[in-house]
This record gives structure tokens, C-alpha cells and sequence, in this order.
């Protein structure tokens, strides 16, 4: 599954997909889950500054809210400031609404 979108996410790139990813920078836009939602967006925000930000079908429930925490240390020491607790919360809550339980594939 993972390896199909990444296939069809470099097919895309080398088909030189024309102007449709101007709105592409940290975040590839087609792979990631409800990306409509609000989840989503703080997910975006929070989750790139550093590192692409990873699929949420990369780790189950209990492991995001181990990884999210680290995440949060992680920012404050790099000095980003930590994410507000209901900001975490929409993040976590975004990651486990998709993770590898969540998903049935
Ligand atoms: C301040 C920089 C920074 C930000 C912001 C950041 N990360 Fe990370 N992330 C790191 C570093 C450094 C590593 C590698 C070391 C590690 O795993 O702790 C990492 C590694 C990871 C990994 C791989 C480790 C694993 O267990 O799979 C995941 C997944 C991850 N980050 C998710 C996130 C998510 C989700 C967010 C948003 C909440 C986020 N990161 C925001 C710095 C950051």
C-alpha cells in the first residue's frame, strides 16, 4: 500500500504533472488522509518543520501519543515551543483517526 502511493506519487513527479502541485512544498498533497480536516492542517503545521511529515498508517494508536510526546520535546529543544495541549490533542487525534488500527488495508 505504502509503496503503491509512493509509486504513483514519483510517477507523478516525473510525469511533470504540469502546474496542479504549485501547492506542493513540505507536504505532499495526494497521499495524506482527510486532508479537509482541521486535524489535518494543525498536523501539517506542527509535524513539518523538521522532517516530512510521516504517514499516519506508520505506527498504531499507542505508538503515536509515545511518538507525539517525543515530537513535542523534540520542538521545544530545537526552540519551535511546544504545541498547546489542545493543538496535541487534534494532532494525536488526526494520527490515530488514520494509524495502522485505524486502517483497514
Ligand atoms: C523540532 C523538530 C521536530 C518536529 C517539529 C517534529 N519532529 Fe518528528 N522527529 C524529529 C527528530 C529529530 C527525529 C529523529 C529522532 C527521533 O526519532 O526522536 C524525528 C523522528 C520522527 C519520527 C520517526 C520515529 C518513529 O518512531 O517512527 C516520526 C514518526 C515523527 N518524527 C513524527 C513527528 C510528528 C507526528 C510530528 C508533529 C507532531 C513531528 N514529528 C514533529 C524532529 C521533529
Amino acid at each position: 500500500m505504502k509503496r503503491s502511493s509512493l509509486c504513483l506519487f514519483l510517477s507523478m513527479i516525473l510525469a511533470g504533472c504540469s502546474n496542479q502541485d504549485t501547492a506542493m512544498n513540505s507536504v505532499a498533497p495526494n497521499l495524506y488522509p482527510d486532508q479537509a480536516s482541521l486535524g489535518f492542517k494543525q498536523f501539517s503545521k506542527q509535524c513539518s518543520s523538521c522532517h516530512r511529515p510521516p504517514m499516519p498508517n506508520q505506527h498504531t494508536d499507542l505508538e503515536w501519543a509515545g511518538v507525539v510526546d517525543l515530537m513535542q520535546q523534540h520542538r521545544a529543544q530545537a526552540g519551535y515551543g511546544a504545541m498547546s495541549d489542545g493543538v496535541k490533542k487534534q494532532v494525536l487525534l488526526y494520527l490515530q483517526a488514520h494509524s495502522q488500527q485505524g486502517e483497514s488495508s
